[in-house]
């Protein structure tokens, strides 16, 4: 692996592995923050310093834990194992020289891991600094810390170049960037397909409860929960009590994120992300309104939607069809912050449900607004590369 910290690079070779493990090859990582981590209990390497180019000591220490790492990975290929993944920043071409030395009679592929996203960096070191590494330091100093860090390393970084073989991906979106295969390698299509599929073990996708514009049919707008939608959504909390649930990615509304909070609450260490990307689809100028009102104020609006509800787009708002690049990008978001556990949840909205069960599931562009989306049910989406399963389950 290559990149910088935070750039998702654990959480790519977390899931190589299990896909490979999955597919009977002998898969191990060998990481070298965990060896770091595991022998300096009484250093300080959490701090930034430590990762200072001038700081010779803290360098040489560094070299020997990727030394260690790559005699461990090398022995693993000299026996029972098929790949090694080196988990670690790799950014330099001293470092990449040092792997090839070592394992170049074995073939070798890069993961250039990219993603500059600010919001999904934030989110991805205030995930970093809640780790045990950082106990000693208050949130804002290891959030600090960790940005030198991350600086650091941007001084030494030199990208990959003139490599036989490589993938340089935005571990966002799940997308190649630049690739190329000089020496083939027998493994090369099941790992490409892996980079560009999104895969989900246990997708939780729930309708926010009852809110007051629900009782009136009204559209859009940030109502708050009604006492029967809090009712529910304590319900859906006792639900999912016995789960592992650590985000709940939600919007920005309100009714949303009253869903979440008591789901949070009986939890014992969740998150609750808002994602603007999960707003509910924009009325434009129908915000607030309810439907008898739209027909009776503005039939053209009502008739025209009617008649082509995938593709209209309200005045000064949206449609299904301009939400769909958004509603992509938030749940890449979501499966990206949320990897290394297995269930994710997503409390959505009707139309903002409708597309991201879309996003798994095959509908013709014209059914997706019609899509059931109760307030009394959930979704479990299990979708891998073996596996494709859509449920909806009560909560009550
Ligand atoms: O009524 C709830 C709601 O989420 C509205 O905010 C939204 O405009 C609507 O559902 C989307 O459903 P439809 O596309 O069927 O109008």
């Amino acid at each position: 692996m290559v990149g910088l910290p935070a750039r998702g690079k654990s959480t790519v070779a977390i899931r190589l592995r299990e896909t490979l493990r999955k597919n009977s090859i002998p898969t191990r990582i060998f990481n070298n923050g965990n060896l770091r981590r595991r022998y300096l209990s009484k250093v300080n390497s959490y701090g930034a310093d430590f990762y200072n180019p001038d700081n010779k000591d803290a360098v040489e220490l560094r070299k020997r834990f990727a030394m260690m790492n790559i005699h461990s990975a090398k022995r693993y290929l000299e026996n029972n194992g098929q790949v090694s993944i080196l988990d670690a920043t790799n950014v330099s071409n001293e470092r990449r020289w040092l792997i090839e030395e070592h394992l170049g009679d074995h073939p070798i592929l890069y993961i250039e891991c990219v993603n500059d996203d600010a919001e999904i960096l934030h989110l991805s070191i205030l995930q970093k600094v809640r780790s045990p590494e950082f106990a000693l330091l208050s949130p804002d100093n290891a959030y600090q810390e960790f940005e030198k860090r991350i600086h650091y390393y941007q001084m030494i970084y030199e990208p990959l170049q003139n490599k036989q073989n490589y993938f340089k991906i935005d571990s966002l979106q799940n997308k190649i960037l630049k690739e190329q295969i000089l020496q083939p390698f027998p493994l090369y299509s099941r790992i490409r397909d892996f980079l560009v599929t999104d895969a989900v073990k246990s997708l939780y996708l729930i309708r926010h409860t009852e809110s007051y514009y629900n009782l009136e049919d009204r559209i859009g707008g940030d109502p708050g929960l009604t006492p029967d939608g809090i009712e529910q959504a304590r319900a859906l909390a006792r639900f999912f009590q016995k789960k592992r649930i650590s985000y709940i990615f939600t919007s920005e509304k309100k009714r949303t994120i009253q869903t979440a909070e008591p789901i949070a609450e009986l939890q014992p260490d969740c998150m609750i992300v808002p994602l603007k990307e999960f707003n509910e689809i924009d009325g434009g100028i129908c915000e607030s309104m309810t439907y008898d009102e739209i027909r009776a104020q503005m039939p053209d609006i009502y008739y025209a939607r009617k008649d082509d509800k995938y593709n209209y787009i309200y005045p000064h708002g949206e449609g299904y069809i301009s939400m769909k690049q958004r509603i992509k990008i938030g749940i890449k978001k979501a499966f990206y912050l949320n990897i290394r556990s297995n269930n994710i949840m997503i409390i959505g909205h009707r139309a903002v449900n409708r597309m991201i069960l879309s996003h798994f599931l095959y509908r013709r562009q014209e059914d997706v607004p019609f899509i059931y989306v109760p307030q009394n049910k959930f979704y479990k989406i299990v979708a891998t590369q073996d596996k494709k399963l859509f449920e909806l389950r009560k909560y009550q």
